[in-house]
Formats: structure tokens, C-alpha cells, sequence
């Protein structure tokens, strides 16, 4: 497997790859790959002359007290499921080379970066925002691919490209979950049996939700009391029902929402999210766990 470490050299490779005409997908992760991350790389490879695959544990979009340093590393096993799939390049730049020392430029989605995720973690989407900004200015991709479990992450990263002009194209794909419902993440690691099959609730909440708004129920406070009803057992960070672009809160459900929610399940803390439109026909039929299928298929367009 080719793989680059340094960003002089993964840009060099991405002109040298557009001068000759060649299409450029980049699929951006942390490592510790699952079938998420495969079905990424599945449609950048399908849809794009050449795909590279980022393997990066970013520091800035981790608190001091989170989990930087346990964060799995397996570049080894990642490589070897990357070139399985397809990928043209693993890009796993060094930590000093990206942040070199006397650091000091960020890029920040003001408002978006904010609520959800960004009350409890108020450092990460910056962190997020400016390591997919440089993953962009050395991958210099023509498109790039996103999984819909980071619903806030999407909607961030998609104002980004706007605002700033990147000029690539967003896709963002439903989530992959396993066959009981749990939504893949790499921290699934941490969950122990126990508290694996506690964190199935958490997709049974977003399910019944779903049956709940196809069934017409607009009132958005009656939805996420119903969801915190089946996530009871577990330390629940937040349930909201947000404006599926602005991510601000909505009293009533009448255009495209996400339903997010987050909790912790033993000392892991899982997110998940569901989407949907009361306009959409595809909601009158909801299958079970397949809850995000409906989504913007709408590319960079948030
Ligand atoms: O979703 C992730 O794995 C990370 O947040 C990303 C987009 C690779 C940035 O570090």
C-alpha cells in the first residue's frame, strides 16, 4: 500500500494526479476502520479515477481529559483493509507535521459548532473543521465522503466548504450499523458485553421515533420524551430535534429534522442520529434500523 506521511508530498501527489486529469475522492478518518468507513471508501472508489484514504488521530479535536491516548491505533490492519477496498493512497500525515510548533490557525463554523455535541465538547468541531481544511488543501480532492452518524460533523463540514469556497463536493452516506441496530463507531471497542447490549436502546429510541413522526406526530417535545422514555437506563447527554441544516433546536416538525441524541454507556460516550422530512413519501413505510437512508443525497449543499 502506498503511503504518505508528510503534506509537501501528498500535495505534490494530488497536482501530479489532476494534471494528468485524474478524479480525486478522499475519504478523511481517524483509523480503527469499520464497515463505515469501507462503505465510504466503497462509493469514493466507485465514483472517482483515484481514492485516498486519510488515517490521521487528530489532537485538536480532543479535550485533555478525553480519550487521545487510547484512541485504537492500527495503521497496520487499516492499510490492509483500505487496499482491500480499492484505495489508491493511505495520507497518514505526523502529528508535527500537521501542527507544527507555534500552531496557530483554526477554522470555526460559528453557530453550527455550538450546540449538540459542541455543548459538552466546545473545542472539538474546531478542532474537526481545521484538520479537514488542511486534509483538503493537501488532498485536494474532488470530492470527499462523510458518514451520516457524525450528523453535526457533516452539517459542519458542508457550511465550511461553502463559506470558504472549497470547491468539492460533500457526500454524505447513511450510517452502517450492525445487525442489532448499534450504529458502527470505532469506540464501540470500549463497550464492554453489558453495556453493548444496553447502547441498543439508543437505536430502539431513534426507531420509535421514526414511527411516531411517519405516524404524524409533529410536537417535537412529545418525540424526544418518547426517545428519552426508551434511553432511560443510560446518562443521557442530550435528545433534540434540530433543523436538519441549521442544527437549531425546532418546537414542531415541519421540514427536514435530525433527531440526535448522545449518551454515555459505561465510560463511553456513543452519538447517533436519525433524519427525517415530513414530506418525504419514504417515511410512511420506516424498516426497522434502516433509519437513515432517506437522507440528502444533496451534495455540499447544507
Ligand atoms: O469523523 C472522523 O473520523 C473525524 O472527525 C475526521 C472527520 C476524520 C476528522 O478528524
Amino acid at each position: 500500500m502506498n503511503i504518505i506521511h508528510h503534506p509537501d508530498e501528498m500535495r505534490q501527489w494530488a497536482f501530479d494526479r489532476r494534471a494528468e486529469g485524474k478524479t480525486i475522492g478522499l475519504v478523511p478518518t481517524m483509523g480503527a476502520l469499520h464497515e463505515g468507513h469501507l462503505s465510504l471508501m466503497q462509493a469514493s472508489v466507485e465514483e472517482n479515477d483515484l481514492t485516498v484514504a486519510s488515517i490521521f488521530v487528530n489532537p485538536a479535536q480532543f479535550a485533555p481529559h478525553e480519550d487521545y491516548d487510547q484512541y485504537p491505533r492500527t495503521l497496520k490492519d487499516d492499510c490492509a483493509k483500505s487496499e482491500a477496498m480499492g484505495v489508491d493512497l493511505i495520507y497518514a500525515p505526523n502529528a508535527s507535521a500537521m501542527y507544527p510548533r507555534n500552531y496557530a490557525s483554526y477554522v470555526e463554523v460559528e453557530r453550527l459548532q455550538d450546540g449538540l455535541c459542541g455543548v459538552t465538547r466546545p473545542h472539538f468541531f474546531r478542532g474537526v473543521a481545521t484538520v479537514v481544511a488542511k486534509l483538503f488543501n493537501t488532498t485536494v480532492p474532488h470530492k470527499a465522503y462523510f458518514g451520516l452518524k457524525d450528523g453535526q460533523q457533516v452539517g459542519i463540514i458542508k457550511r465550511m466548504v461553502r463559506d470558504l469556497d472549497f470547491g468539492i463536493e460533500i457526500v454524505a452516506l447513511p450510517t452502517i450499523r450492525e445487525s442489532d441496530g448499534l450504529a458502527m463507531s470505532s469506540r464501540n471497542k470500549y463497550l464492554s458485553d453489558s453495556d453493548r447490549k444496553r447502547a441498543l436502546c439508543i437505536s430502539r429510541s431513534l426507531n420509535t421515533a421514526q414511527e411516531l413522526m411517519a405516524a404524524g406526530e409533529v410536537d417535537a417535545a412529545r418525540v424526544i420524551a418518547k426517545v428519552r422514555e426508551v434511553m432511560h437506563s443510560l446518562e443521557i447527554d442530550y435528545i433534540e430535534l434540530v433543523d436538519a441544516e441549521e442544527l437549531t433546536p425546532v418546537d414542531s416538525i415541519k421540514g427536514p429534522v435530525m433527531l440526535a441524541v448522545a449518551a454515555k454507556v459505561g465510560d463511553t460516550r456513543l452519538i447517533d442520529n436519525m433524519r427525517f422530512d415530513p414530506t418525504d413519501d419514504f417515511h410512511a413505510a420506516p424498516k426497522q434500523y434502516d433509519i437513515n437512508t432517506s437522507i440528502d443525497s444533496e451534495a455540499g449543499g447544507a
